[in-house]
């Protein structure tokens, strides 16, 4: 016993130590070859020599189970001291070369963009789930069951009667729900509609969603947002017009464009937030004013870089993606 557990103190690796536990404990190890012999012994030994030997094999156990332990942590400190890797660091340059280093993807290089103007503007970005309710998605948003708006989003209704969001604009309903105006937010991400998929239309694309609600919010701080936004993320020279439109939240609501390749471009939907949103959201409508807007952001990146199919960008296809490193 006192030599199997010098050994296993002086084991330095897990090797080492497996080597101590087979000579002292495996089949044909010691303490084995002392309980075999055990039969042979003169009745009256056999009692102390068996208990002694089961002693020894508890000892070596403990000693055995302690050592490992110990063994293992100091692998694992080693190999956190020896294996560590900056990821912040750059690729190297070989890998950039062969396009296979990282590369930031071309949405959330416009959505990183496009939140810090908001923010230089005192916006914050809110998120909201992907998985909504139909009050938040349709209600509160002023469209009840039977209207008509809801055939224009081709909802994927879950088996629970959730659905996943169909526009980012139940984010506005959940602010309101639990802040105080002022409240300037954005919220950009992901959406999904059950769409037939062709070059410009995907089932999951997204959505950055703004609003502004306050005393004495006018029609005229709305323009002022939406062109330092587009002045700053298109070019200085953009030129934007509103038409007047139809959405179910906001009132009066429009339609933006913006002057792209010598014509006229259809951006973005905007408008004055419907009072019933604004209650639904429990703010008072009498005391509060707010702007709203929502504008798709992959059609934006596809006019930024080129890009002819609104498939590639969610594909995941390195082939694509390895051309924005
Ligand atoms: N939610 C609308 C959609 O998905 C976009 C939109 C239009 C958002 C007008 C707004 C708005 O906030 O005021 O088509």
């Amino acid at each position: 016993q006192a030599t199997a557990l010098d050994e296993v103190r002086a084991a330095a690796d897990v090797a080492a130590l497996d080597a101590v536990q087979s000579a002292f404990l495996g089949k044909k190890g010691q303490v084995q070859q002392v309980l075999r012999t055990i039969g042979k012994l003169d009745p009256k030994e056999r009692g102390p020599v068996g208990r002694a030997a089961n002693e020894a094999k508890q000892a070596i156990e403990g000693a055995l189970e302690v050592r490992r332990s110990e063994l293992l942590a100091a692998a694992d400190a080693n190999l956190a001291e020896s294996e560590w890797v900056d990821a912040t660091l750059p690729p190297p340059a070989g890998a950039r070369a062969s396009g296979r280093g990282g590369s930031i993807h071309p949405i959330t290089a416009l959505v990183r963009d496009m939140e810090d103007v908001f923010l230089s503007m005192g916006f914050e970005t809110l998120d909201g789930p992907w998985v909504e309710d139909d009050h938040h998605n349709f209600g509160a948003l002023n469209i009840p069951a039977d209207h008509p708006a809801r055939d224009m989003q081709d909802t994927y209704w879950l088996t629970d009667g959730n659905l996943l969001r169909t526009h980012t604009s139940p984010v506005q309903v959940r602010a309101m729900e639990t802040r105080e105006p002022p409240i300037r937010a954005v919220c950009l991400g992901r959406i999904f509609r059950n769409e037939e998929l062709d070059a410009t239309h995907e089932n999951t694309f997204h959505q950055c969603e703004g609003f502004f609600v306050d005393r004495d919010v006018s029609v005229g701080h709305m323009i002022y947002v939406l062109e330092s936004l587009l002045h700053e993320i298109i070019g200085p020279d953009v030129k934007v017009r509103l038409r007047p439109s139809y959405f179910p939240f906001v009132e009066p609501g429009f339609e933006m464009d913006v002057t792209f390749r010598g014509d006229w471009m259809e951006l973005l939907g905007c408008g004055m937030v419907h009072p019933s949103v604004l209650e639904a959201g429990g703010i008072d409508p009498n005391e509060y004013s707010g702007f709203a807007f929502g504008m798709g952001i992959d059609r934006l990146v596809m006019v930024r870089h080129g890009v002819e199919d609104i498939r590639h960008l969610m594909s995941g296809d390195l082939r694509f993606l390895s051309q924005f490193t």
